[in-house]
C-alpha cells in the first residue's frame, strides 16, 4: 500500500506537479474515515509577545499550562490558554523519572512537535533541557535554534540566572529567539539546591530572586517564571520588572500563573504520583479517578462479554454475502471457520432483532 502510493505520488509528481501536493493534503486531512482526522481547532490568531505585552499593560492575568502531546495541546487550545509550555517536567509526569534531569533534547523535540500540531492559538514555549545549554553560549544558541526549527516552538525557556546563563539568554535573544527566564526553585539545579526546595525564604535568597529576575529582563527575556517563592518576594519581583512574571507556587501577586497539566487535572491518582504532586497545586479535576473508573469498567465488560455489543459492532455484511462467504470457506476446506462465522452471524441477527432488543 505504502509502496503503491509512493509510486503513484512519484509518477504524478512528474506529470502533474500539483497532484502530489493534493495527495499529501488528502492524507493529512482524513474525512469520513474510521479514524476521523483533526479538524481546524480555532480560527483565532496565535498569541504573540505583543498580545502578552498588551495583557500585561492592562493588568490582565496571563494563563500558562504545560502540555506534552497532541491531546493535551488541543485541550489547552480549546480552553483559550495564553501560553503552552512544553516543560521538561515531561521527564517526571510523562516519562516517570524522579527529576527533570534525564530528559534529552531529542525526547523534548518529539513532545514539542506533537504539541505544535495540537495547539494552534497559544504561544508555544519549549524548555531547554538540562545538559543542552550550560557548556557555552554557542551550545545554548544551537539548542534554542533546534527547539524552534525542529520542535515548531515560538520561544524557549531556560532556568537560572548565573552570569553565564544571563550571557546565554542574551545571545539567544540576539539570535532572534524569544526567551522566558525561570528563577526561584529551578528543578534542573536540585544538585546544588539540595533538592526541590522553595527559594527566597531568607533575606539574601529573596533579594537574589529579585536581582536574578532583573538580570534576565536586562538580557532581553520577555517574561520570567517565579517558582516556589514566598508571595511577598514574587510581588516584589513583579513590581520591579517591566516584563510579566508567571508564578507557580509563588502566590497571587504575579502577572500570570502556570501549572503542570497532570497536577492541575489530578491525573495520576496513584501512590507514586500522589507523592510528587506539589502542595501549591490546586487539583481542578480528578481525572485520574475518572480514568481509573473507565479502565476498570472496560476490563469488567470485556471480561463478562458485554463489550463490544451490537452498538459497538458497526460494520455489516448482508445476509446474501454471508451465505456466499460460508460457501467459499467450505470450498476452501475451512469448515470450522465457516461454522464460527455462521454462529456469529446468527448471534448478531438475534441481538439486533427489535423483538429481542425490546
Ligand atoms: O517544566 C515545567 O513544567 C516548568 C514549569 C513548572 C514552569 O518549568
Amino acid at each position: 500500500m505504502a509502496l503503491l502510493s509512493r509510486t503513484f505520488a512519484s509518477l504524478t509528481k512528474h506529470s502533474f506537479p500539483h497532484v502530489s501536493t493534493l495527495i499529501r493534503c488528502m492524507s493529512n486531512v482524513p474525512e469520513n474515515s474510521v479514524y476521523g482526522g483533526p479538524k481546524p481547532q480555532n480560527p483565532n490568531q496565535r498569541v504573540t509577545l505583543t498580545h502578552l505585552r498588551q495583557k500585561h499593560r492592562k493588568g490582565e492575568p496571563i494563563t500558562m499550562v504545560t502540555a506534552y502531546d497532541y491531546p493535551s495541546a488541543v485541550h489547552l487550545d480549546s480552553a483559550g490558554i495564553d501560553i503552552c509550555l512544553v516543560g521538561d517536567s515531561a521527564a517526571m509526569v510523562v516519562h516517570g523519572y524522579d527529576t527533570t534531569l534525564p530528559i534529552t533534547i531529542d525526547e523534548m523535540l518529539v513532545h514539542c512537535r506533537s504539541v505544535a500540531r495540537g495547539a494552534k492559538t497559544p504561544l508555544l514555549v519549549g524548555d531547554l533541557p538540562f545538559g543542552t545549554y550550560e557548556s557555552s553560549t554557542g551550545q545554548a544558541v544551537d539548542t534554542a535554534v533546534r527547539v524552534l526549527k525542529e520542535g515548531g516552538m515560538d520561544a524557549i525557556k531556560l532556568e537560572g540566572g548565573s552570569p553565564s546563563r544571563i550571557t546565554a539568554a542574551k545571545a539567544i535573544v540576539e539570535a532572534g529567539i524569544a526567551v522566558m527566564g525561570h528563577v526561584g526553585l529551578t528543578p534542573q539545579a536540585i544538585s546544588v539546591l539540595g533538592g526541590f526546595r522553595p527559594q527566597g525564604k531568607n533575606v539574601s535568597s529573596a533579594v537574589k530572586v529579585v536581582e536574578t529576575a532583573l538580570a534576565l529582563q536586562e538580557a532581553g527575556c520577555f517574561s520570567v517564571v517565579l517558582e516556589c517563592v514566598p508571595a511577598p518576594v514574587a510581588a516584589a519581583a513583579t513590581s520591579a520588572l517591566r516584563i510579566p512574571t508567571i508564578g507557580i507556587g509563588a502566590g497571587p501577586f504575579c502577572s500570570g500563573q502556570v501549572l503542570v497539566y497532570h497536577d492541575l487535572l489530578g491525573m495520576m491518582q496513584h501512590p507514586h504520583h500522589a507523592k510528587v504532586t506539589p502542595k501549591f497545586c490546586k487539583q481542578f479535576a480528578h481525572v485520574g479517578d475518572v480514568i481509573n473508573k473507565a479502565l476498570s469498567e472496560y476490563k469488567e465488560e470485556v471480561t463478562n462479554g458485554s463489550f463490544p455489543g451490537p452498538s459497538h459492532s458497526p460494520y455489516k455484511i448482508n445476509a446474501a454475502d454471508v451465505d456466499s462467504f460460508l460457501s467459499e470457506l467450505q470450498r476452501l476446506g475451512l469448515q470450522k471457520a465457516a461454522s464460527a462465522a455462521a454462529t456469529a452471524a446468527e448471534k448478531i441477527e438475534i441481538a439486533e432483532s427489535p423483538s429481542e432488543g425490546a
